[in-house]
């Protein structure tokens, strides 16, 4: 893995934009994307940017089940705010939390992550260590599967909700063995709340209680940190 760190995220924000652009000047068709609060000052930079992406698809990682794109804390919603209103995208793919047939669901969402290869996937890290909503114990072969939240998850992501019981409990997220299929991928972990899992997944050992430690295994990652979150690296 390479670490690139920074003092804070929005100097981050420039690190994951110079991929991004990087990627889509050597010819980069498909991009991964991640929501929650990591992402955003890479997303900010982009929409800044007179980069073209009329011609690019985008694939997100997850999605709530029972949360429609009208929905202000789906993850459909959250990219049309952060990204594809300002920076519109020829396809964008986010997983559908309204399908309640989870076969139905996943498996098309295979389809199109077949169809798509991912040439840059950009990653945020779970307090837990989770990647995507591959939370601990997940199968690193893992495809687009529906998965139970941990409660630390939703505790992480009830900020973003009126009270932690609106968290939606379950959601579809692409799988590990997926992410891994990224030709590149670039995580983002920015504050001091991430420093623990930081090191488990860079310094620690191969395992699925921390699914970020899989990245160990990809030839191409860029870990982006601010001060905060590599502050126990080694
Ligand atoms: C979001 C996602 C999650 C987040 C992670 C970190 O699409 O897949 O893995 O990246 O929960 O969330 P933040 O960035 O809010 O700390």
């Amino acid at each position: 893995m390479k670490v690139i760190i920074v003092k804070d995220k929005l100097a981050g924000g420039k690190e994951g934009f110079k991929l991004f652009d990087e990627a889509l000047k050597n010819g980069a068709k498909v991009f991964g994307l991640a929501t929650g609060s990591t992402p955003v000052t890479t997303y900010d930079e982009l929409t800044a940017s007179d980069l073209d992406f009329s011609q690019s698809t985008s694939i997100n990682l997850d999605e709530y089940i029972g949360l429609g794109s009208d929905h202000p804390q789906s993850y459909r919603y959250f990219m049309q705010q952060h990204l594809f209103n300002k920076k519109p995208f020829a396809h964008s793919y986010v997983p559908d939390g309204l399908n309640q047939n989870t076969e139905e669901a996943t498996k098309n969402y295979d389809k199109i992550i077949e169809a798509n290869p991912i040439d840059l996937q950009i990653l945020g890290l779970g307090r837990n260590g989770h990647i995507g909503f591959n939370e601990p114990g997940t199968d690193p072969k893992s495809l687009t599967h529906k998965i139970k939240l941990t409660q630390s998850t939703i505790d992480a992501n009830a900020r973003f909700f009126d009270k932690a019981t609106d968290v939606p409990q379950y959601a579809y997220s692409m799988g590990i063995g997926s992410i891994l299929k990224s030709k590149k991928i670039l995580l983002e972990a920015y504050g001091s709340e991430k420093s623990a899992i930081v090191k488990a997944m860079i310094e620690g050992p191969i395992t699925s209680d921390v699914p970020a430690s899989y990245l160990q295994k990809h030839a191409d990652v860029t870990v982006v940190l601010d001060e905060d979150a590599a502050s126990k690296l080694e």
